[in-house]
């Protein structure tokens, strides 16, 4: 098993949550969380960190120095660190999204190359372009789009986006820096001989997610409901029937467990991970459930402008992991989301000035 490992972005969502799941299940390995704390509250997480064992490195992935003076020797290089937002690049400057994202991920695989270190990175599922997205037949149902059974792209399904989904065309500034990292990854792999894995996560959430307007929407909905603040449904006519499918990050960290422990029968592999049609909602269905959840009702108001590169339904098609891995989501929707509401009734007051400050009526 691995016994050195690097998470980049290690005090983020993803990277905390995979951090001490390995921490838990592989007690003896010596893992580094490095990230520079760029994302307003992943600071919360580093006395988690620190109780677990875990080596809090602060650093930059945009610098190599950083990178690779953070563990000696990794056996294994987690890549989590990045601008996770759909948004990132529009209206401002794009060079961080780029240099965190693509320059970044170059700097982990140059230490992998110089160490031979395994890769785990975390792709997205916006890598599919959303325009081929936004152009399958829907049909409009009362609370939801839902997808026609009858698709006439390859991955599309009932069963929702599968990995032969095409690549052609435009995908968001955030979403083309993960395919080209993903390129990087399968390009170094192939001339230095590591292995790698890729996961296309799609929507991911859970506790200590700091949910914003842009990125991390499920705990922004449930977080304004809970302090009853105002929210908006934007874009595609603005009657919030836009459908998502949402993963639990436990059940995202039980498949990177089971991928450490059998790297070799997933090597060199990109796959799907998502919630899955079970686990999918509208914004209209999760503002019911929050409702139900928090027992409060709040005002949201349509905005129909659609925002550049948003889609108007993705979900998850999982059957490659299920296949070959025997992988599926455990927890439902319903149970995602009573562990952020438990999360969010136990929060501080630092928690709460991050979230709320990612509400805007
Ligand atoms: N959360 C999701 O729904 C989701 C879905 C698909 C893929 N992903 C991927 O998972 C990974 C983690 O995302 P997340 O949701 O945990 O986001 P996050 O913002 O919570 O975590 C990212 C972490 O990286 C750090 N970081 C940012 N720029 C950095 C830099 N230049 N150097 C060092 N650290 C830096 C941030 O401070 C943050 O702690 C990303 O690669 C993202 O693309 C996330």
């Amino acid at each position: 098993m691995h016994s050195r490992i690097l998470i980049t972005g290690g005090a983020g969502f993803v990277g905390s949550h995979v951090a001490l799941r390995l921490k838990h299940t592989f007690p003896a390995a010596a893992i580094t969380a490095l990230d520079n704390l760029s994302r307003a509250g992943s600071e919360t997480n580093l006395p988690l960190l620190e109780h677990a064992g875990i080596r809090f490195q602060r650093g930059d992935i945009r610098s190599l120095d950083d990178v690779t003076s953070a563990v000696a020797e990794p056996d294994l290089i987690i890549d989590c660190a990045a601008e996770p937002s759909a948004m990132a690049g529009y209206g401002s400057s794009a060079e961080y999204v780029i240099q965190t994202n693509v320059t970044g991920t170059y700097h982990c695989l140059e230490l992998a190359r110089r160490t031979q270190a395994d890769v785990l990175f975390i792709s997205t599922s916006r890598v599919y372009p959303y325009g081929l997205l936004n152009s399958l037949p829907t049909i409009e149902q009362e609370t939801r789009f839902a997808l026609d059974p009858k698709q006439p792209l390859p991955g599309a399904s009932e069963h929702g986006i599968a990995e032969d989904f095409p690549l052609d065309g435009p995908r968001s500034i955030y979403g083309t820096t993960k395919l080209v990292s993903e390129y990087l990854v399968e390009e170094f792999a192939d001339a230095y001989g590591f292995r790698f894995i890729i996961n296309r996560a799609g929507m991911l959430t859970g506790p200590r997610q700091m949910g914003k307007t842009d990125q991390g929407l499920i705990v922004l909905w449930m977080a304004a409901h809970h302090w009853k603040r105002p929210l908006r449904y934007i874009g595609f006519g603005g009657h919030g029937k836009q459908v998502r499918d949402v993963l639990h990050i436990d059940d995202f960290c039980d498949l990177v467990v089971d991928q450490l422990q059998n790297f070799d029968s997933y090597q060199g592999n990109r796959y799907n991970a998502g919630g899955g049609p079970s686990n999918a909602a509208s914004l209209q269905e999760l503002t019911t459930l929050c409702e139900q959840i928090t027992g409060n009702q709040i005002p949201i108001t349509p905005d129909p402008e659609t925002r550049p590169a948003d889609v108007k339904l993705y979900i998850t098609d999982n059957r490659r992991l299920t296949a070959d891995h025997d992988w599926t989501p455990q927890r439902t929707l319903a149970q995602t989301l009573e562990s952020i509401h438990h999360w969010l009734t136990n929060a501080g007051d630092d928690i709460k000035t991050v979230l709320l400050g990612g509400v805007r009526p």
